[in-house]
């Protein structure tokens, strides 16, 4: 365990560099003309349709160019309303791109690896039979602005998952230690690479490249919510970590 402590605390330099790397990143912005974009802008504040759009601003889809008309269809050149909204549904008509059970697979045409992986678990059954599962939106926030982390993740759970409705009630919990291990491990990987810093070919980069395979097997793994096979899949990511040769110092 002590060559993971010291992998640990050499971590706590990287995590500086990598924050520094991240806003720099972040701060540009991508989106050119686009008439959802520029429209949607201007009208007037605090309507609905200003407020949707407002959420999208500084999102990470607006970061990455993602405009309006990835997710909703219509024609992004087109200037005159009419034009560019057709295509365009509300959220409540069924064959719109973003009702609820259509959002995994509008999703899934840029994340299909996360979204093949919900449609293999409970939730997608549920969703898809009596419409009462979560998909997407329900975690990730109305178009997409958050990612949960281990410390509001167990709100959103407990929406569900709670004594009054009694879908399993321990899953809140569960889930936080569970997102808590894949975030810790995540970053202790990241952290071995730097310390190790092994040219390839190596027995080390080959015992790190079989790691982050197995990160990211159980990354993956993380959309069809079987908690006890992601945890099954760290112990492998640890098990393998453990066949490193004794750590260089601090670089
Ligand atoms: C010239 C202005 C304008 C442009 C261009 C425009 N919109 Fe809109 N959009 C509006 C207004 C105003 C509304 C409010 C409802 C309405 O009047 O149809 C709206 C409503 C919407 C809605 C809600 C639809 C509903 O039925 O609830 C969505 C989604 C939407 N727009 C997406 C887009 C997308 C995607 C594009 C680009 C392809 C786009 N809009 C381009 C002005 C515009
Ligand atoms: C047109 C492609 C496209 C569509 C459609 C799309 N996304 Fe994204 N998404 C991206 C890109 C590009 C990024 C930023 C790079 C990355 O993390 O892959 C991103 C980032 C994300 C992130 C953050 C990932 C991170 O590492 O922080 C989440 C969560 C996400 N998308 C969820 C969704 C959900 C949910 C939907 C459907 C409502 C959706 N996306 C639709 C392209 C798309
Ligand atoms: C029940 C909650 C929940 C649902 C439903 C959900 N996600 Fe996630 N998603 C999360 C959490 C929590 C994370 C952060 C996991 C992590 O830190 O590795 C995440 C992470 C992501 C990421 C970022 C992965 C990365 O590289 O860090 C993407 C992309 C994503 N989800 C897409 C989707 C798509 C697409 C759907 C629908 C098919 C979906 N999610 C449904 C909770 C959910
Ligand atoms: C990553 C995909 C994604 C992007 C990009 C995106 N949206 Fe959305 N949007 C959704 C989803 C999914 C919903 C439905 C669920 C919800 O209400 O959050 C939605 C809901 C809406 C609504 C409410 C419509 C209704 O019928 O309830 C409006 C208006 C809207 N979006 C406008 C926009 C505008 C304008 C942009 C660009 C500035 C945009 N969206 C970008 C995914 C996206
Ligand atoms: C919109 C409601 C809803 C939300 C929100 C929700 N779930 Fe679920 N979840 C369900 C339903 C419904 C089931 C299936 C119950 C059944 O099979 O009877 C389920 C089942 C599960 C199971 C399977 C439990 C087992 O032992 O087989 C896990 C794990 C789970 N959810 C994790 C989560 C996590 C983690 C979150 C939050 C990030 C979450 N859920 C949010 C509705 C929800």
């Amino acid at each position: 365990m002590s060559r993971l402590d010291h992998v640990l605390a050499c971590s706590l330099v990287f995590y500086g560099v990598l924050a520094l790397a991240h806003s720099a990143l972040s701060a540009g912005n991508l989106t050119g003309e686009n008439s959802c974009v520029h429209c949607h802008s201007e009208l007037p504040a605090g309507s609905f349709y200003e407020v949707k759009s407002h959420s999208w601003v500084g999102s990470i889809h607006q970061q990455h160019d993602v405009t309006c008309d990835r997710c909703h269809g219509g024609n992004p050149t087109a200037a005159e309303e009419k034009q560019a909204h057709i295509g365009v549904l509300g959220s409540s008509d069924p064959s719109s791109s973003v009702y609820f059970k259509n959002i995994p697979a509008t999703c899934g045409r840029c994340h299909g690896a996360e979204s093949y992986k919900f449609t293999q678990g409970l939730h997608y059954k549920m969703l898809e039979s009596t419409g009462k599962g979560p998909e997407c939106v329900t975690c990730h926030g109305s178009m997409v602005t958050r990612v949960l982390t281990s410390d509001n993740l167990v709100a959103v759970c407990e929406r569900c998952h709670n004594e009054r409705m009694g879908i399993f009630p321990y899953v809140p919990q569960k889930a936080k230690a569970v997102l808590l291990l894949l975030r810790e491990s995540k970053a202790l990987l990241a952290a071995a690479e730097k310390l190790y810093n092994s040219p390839g070919g190596t027995e080390t980069a080959q015992t790190l490249g079989h790691a982050e395979v197995d990160l990211h097997d159980a990354k993956l793994d993380w959309h069809k919510f079987d908690l006890d096979n992601i945890t099954k899949l760290l112990q492998e990511f640890y098990d393998t970590l453990e066949d490193l040769p004794p750590a260089p110092p601090c670089r």
